[in-house]
């Protein structure tokens, strides 16, 4: 079902690389909404992943960034501008990278190398796109920013290792930037948490099945997928959210407020 309820919206999206990246559904949904698309991703993401066909499918250009060099970012925002002849309406940041995680370094061993880079990537990537935007006066009046993040922010998952706090300086990036762009220009700042989901980036974290159908058996509506959540960013950059900003909206079917489901009692009862 579509409601055109983007239509004249103008949007850059970062993070689709192939069919299952969240943004990838994004991109597909903000189309049918009437949306104008612009897409990013980083140059080796480029080469390696399908973003070719997806712009072909949603009419879009596509500009390689490295979403942690300012030079890049700040080519990419101004190609955007020209594109849309002016300033554009909603961003979506859905970048995520940890080398700890990919070269299977356990919390309690990290590389600080990585780690940096974890936070380049995964946060302060956030911040340099805002403060981009920001500077060149790239967005118009009651845009709409938006970021992926996960519930480890909050809560301990040992697996999710130094992308935990990542995502917890992500969410608080949100925070301080929702503050200075709305009182700039009313544009908001919103981080959206997911449920586990099946991508190249979800998949990469060890047990990530366990968690999948751990989370799914403690939600009582079960867990988001990936077209739900676009279908969430659809209306987090429509005019029906002005007055949202500086939240993190949990998109999990009701896992971060649920102490214990029915289910897993049963689960645990049958195994004594
Ligand atoms: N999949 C999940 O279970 C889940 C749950 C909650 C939140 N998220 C978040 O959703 C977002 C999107 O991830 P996904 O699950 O769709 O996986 P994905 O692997 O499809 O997307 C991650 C994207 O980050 C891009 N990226 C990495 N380094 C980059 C850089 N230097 N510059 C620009 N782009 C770069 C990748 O190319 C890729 O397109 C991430 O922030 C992730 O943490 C995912």
């Amino acid at each position: 079902m579509t409601y055109n309820l983007l239509r004249e919206k103008k949007g850059l999206i970062f993070g689709a690389l192939d069919e299952n990246s969240i943004a990838w559904k994004v991109a597909l949904r903000c189309h049918e909404e009437g949306a104008s698309i612009t897409l990013s991703n980083a140059p080796i993401a480029m080469r390696m992943g399908k973003i070719g066909e997806l712009a072909k499918m949603v009419n879009a250009e596509v500009i390689p960034a490295d979403a942690i060099s300012t030079d890049d970012l700040q080519k990419l925002v101004q190609r955007t501008i020209e594109i849309n002849n002016g300033p554009f309406d909603f961003v979506l940041h859905s970048i995520g990278m940890s080398p700890n995680v990919r070269k299977n370094k356990p919390y309690t061993d990290s590389n600080y190398e990585f780690m940096a880079k974890t936070m380049d990537i995964s946060a302060l990537s956030l911040h340099k796109i805002i403060q981009t935007c920001y500077q060149l006066d790239a967005l118009n009046e009651n845009g709409s920013i938006l970021a992926l993040t996960y519930i480890a922010a909050q809560r301990v998952f040992p697996n999710y290792n130094d992308m935990a706090d990542a995502k917890a300086l992500l969410e608080s990036i949100t925070r301080s930037w929702g503050y200075h762009y709305g009182v700039k220009k009313k544009v908001r700042v919103n981080t959206i948490s997911q449920s586990p989901t099946y991508t190249t980036a979800g998949s990469g974290v060890a047990g990530f099945d366990i968690f999948f159908n751990y989370a799914d058996g403690m939600s009582p509506l079960g867990n988001a997928t990936a077209d739900e959540c676009a279908d969430y960013c659809v209306s987090m950059f429509s005019d029906l959210s002005k007055k949202v900003t500086m939240q993190n909206l949990f998109h999990d079917g009701g896992y971060s407020f649920t102490g214990v489901s029915e289910k897993m009692m049963q689960l645990f009862n049958e195994k004594e």
